[in-house]
């Protein structure tokens, strides 16, 4: 049985301590005490001290949204994955669209930092995703399972039962909606089977695959009954206490 998990990444979105102090707390006042659902918010690093102080004592996981791609060395603002695992963070956001297309970032680096990961008893949440294109080639299932490749085949079997699958089509993220619950189910019932056929059925039952890409409370709801969805990865509507709160039962599917 996968527990459900819902978290956010405040991105850049959040950039002062007071926004993120009166957020924090936001949280920690109405999702603290959540026992159903495994929680977790990624703010930008010199968040992560102010985070973890909010969160402490509640059932509320924080990380980081990134880490180097090597240990230790010469990295000019590079954040090392030691650091953040001294700062008690519980997950690493890897591979996001954003670090891809911005930033350069590869399969390789992503499979280089999940390894950085399983050294450092860290859980990766790896983004996979297909972006307008590869649906216009007809070759989002080839991207997917490449994606999911690099993201896992470094790892021990015990180490990859934990990573986190967070499919965010490329194309959903930013936009007024997120893609269609048929679209969601339909990719999410591949990633799936992707991960049976290249590792093994144990892995596919056992691993977790969470939704992102303008998830909204509507998402939420929406998502709520679809079996291979685990969880949700919240981007903007996760801003505000109230809404990350609604998304949160919306998921649980409390408000039916
Ligand atoms: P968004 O971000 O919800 O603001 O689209 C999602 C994400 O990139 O994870």
């Amino acid at each position: 049985m996968r527990k459900k998990i819902v978290g956010s990444s405040w991105k850049m979105h959040i950039n002062s301590f007071d926004e993120a102090s009166t957020l924090a707390q936001g949280i920690a006042e109405r999702l603290g005490s959540e026992e159903e659902v495994d929680l977790f918010i990624l703010p930008a690093f010199p968040l992560i001290t102010m985070t973890k102080a909010m969160f402490y004592g509640t059932n509320i996981k924080f990380g980081a949204q990134n880490i180097a791609v090597a240990e230790k060395g010469a990295h000019t603002g590079e954040v090392p994955v030691k650091l953040v695992k001294e700062l008690e963070c519980a997950y690493v956001e890897l591979n996001h669209a954003e670090r891809r297309s911005m930033y350069n970032e590869t399969d390789e680096m992503t499979a280089i930092k999940v390894s950085l990961c399983e050294q450092y008893g860290l859980t990766p949440i790896v983004c996979i995703g297909e972006t307008s294109e590869d649906i216009e080639r007809d070759r989002s299932r080839l991207t997917l399972r490449t994606q999911i490749l690099w993201a896992l085949e470094n790892s021990s079997p015990a180490f990859r039962e934990q990573i986190i699958l967070a499919y965010e089509p490329v194309w959903a993220i930013g936009q007024a909606e997120s893609a269609s619950k048929e679209y969601i189910a339909k990719t999410h019932k591949m990633i799936r089977e992707l991960v049976k056929a290249d590792f093994n059925e144990d892995l596919s039952n056992k691993i977790r695959i969470i939704y992102g890409g303008s998830v909204s409370p509507e998402t939420a709801l929406q998502l709520s009954d679809v079996e291979d969805v685990d969880g949700l990865f919240v981007g903007r509507f996760g801003l505000q206490a109230e809404n990350f709160e609604k998304i949160v039962n919306n998921f649980k599917g409390e408000s039916r």
